[in-house]
């Protein structure tokens, strides 16, 4: 019943991102920062997606994006971005999607990624691999970050710090490391699920930026860390997702610890 319903919101919150994609008249508003996005979409495939929940599940807890916290005693607790990648959504880039992490007792349990331009739906349970479209799905094998191709992403606020984003990108970026960036965190998890990147690493994310993508990634049998390379929370900023077999160099590499 989780899952269905897991699936359910996701294929709801996804059918209003279809509907409102053509929109001519999109309403588009601004959060905190310069162009950091909202649109009406936002709105109505989080509404969509939480009456999709509590039609089965009304005491589950509810984190999303949009409409904040409920409080509730129940141990499991859903984790919603209803667009995330929503500057893309706002420009017609059908790089986007809807996220949702289910956690169970503090723990991941069951994520759901949807990107219904890509027809591409990324699913994972917690001990049972992660799927693309129903087909199990494996992190890369390159072992040198000199060989890899990674992605990342640039928060709305705070760029520009030692260490910080620019500083990291354009370490990897002078030494000829390719590094994306497409502007869905939940997409560049999966991505690195699926194994067409070979890491992931963002320095100031929110906890329904990575939820789902987070635990798909370690179903695929990658690994997730803090830029420590210790224990990952999605309730602090910072994330590494890799193949795990350059893990730990990518973490030195974003210390600075490389020349
Ligand atoms: C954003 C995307 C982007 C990441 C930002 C997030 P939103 O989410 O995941 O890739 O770089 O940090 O805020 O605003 O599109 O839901
Ligand atoms: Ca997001
Ligand atoms: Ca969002």
């Amino acid at each position: 019943m989780l899952k269905e319903t897991l699936i359910n919101a996701t294929e709801a919150g996804a059918a209003v991102l279809k509907h409102y994609f053509t929109s001519k008249n999109l309403k588009i508003s601004n959060k905190e920062g310069i162009n950091n996005l909202v649109t009406e979409a936002d709105h109505a495939a989080d509404k969509a997606i939480m009456d999709t929940i509590a039609e089965t599940f009304p005491d589950h807890f509810i984190l999303s994006e949009e409409s904040g916290e409920t409080s509730s005693s129940s141990e499991y607790k859903w984790i919603i971005d209803p667009i995330d990648g929503t500057v893309n959504y706002a420009h017609g880039i059908p790089l986007c999607c809807v996220s949702i992490g289910i956690e169970k007792a503090g723990k991941m349990v069951m994520g759901a990624v949807y990107n219904p331009f890509l027809n591409e739906f990324f699913f994972a349970e917690r001990g049972t691999g992660s799927t693309l479209n129903g087909e199990p799905i494996h992190v890369s094998t390159k072992n040198a970050v000199i060989d890899a191709c990674l992605v990342t992403g640039f928060p709305y606020t705070y760029l520009d710090m030692p260490n910080g984003p620019l500083d990291v990108f354009s370490r990897f970026i002078r030494k000829g490391v390719p590094v994306r960036r497409l502007g869905s965190a939940a997409i560049d998890l999966c991505w690195v699920a699926a194994g067409r990147f070979d890491g992931f690493y963002e320095h100031k994310l929110q906890a329904w930026d990575s939820a789902a993508g987070f635990l798909i990634v370690e179903e695929a049998g990658g690994r997730v860390t803090d830029f420590t390379g210790s224990y990952y929370s999605p309730y602090q900023p910072q994330i590494v997702a890799t193949n795990g077999l350059i893990h730990d160099e990518v973490v030195q590499w974003i210390q600075g610890n490389v020349n």
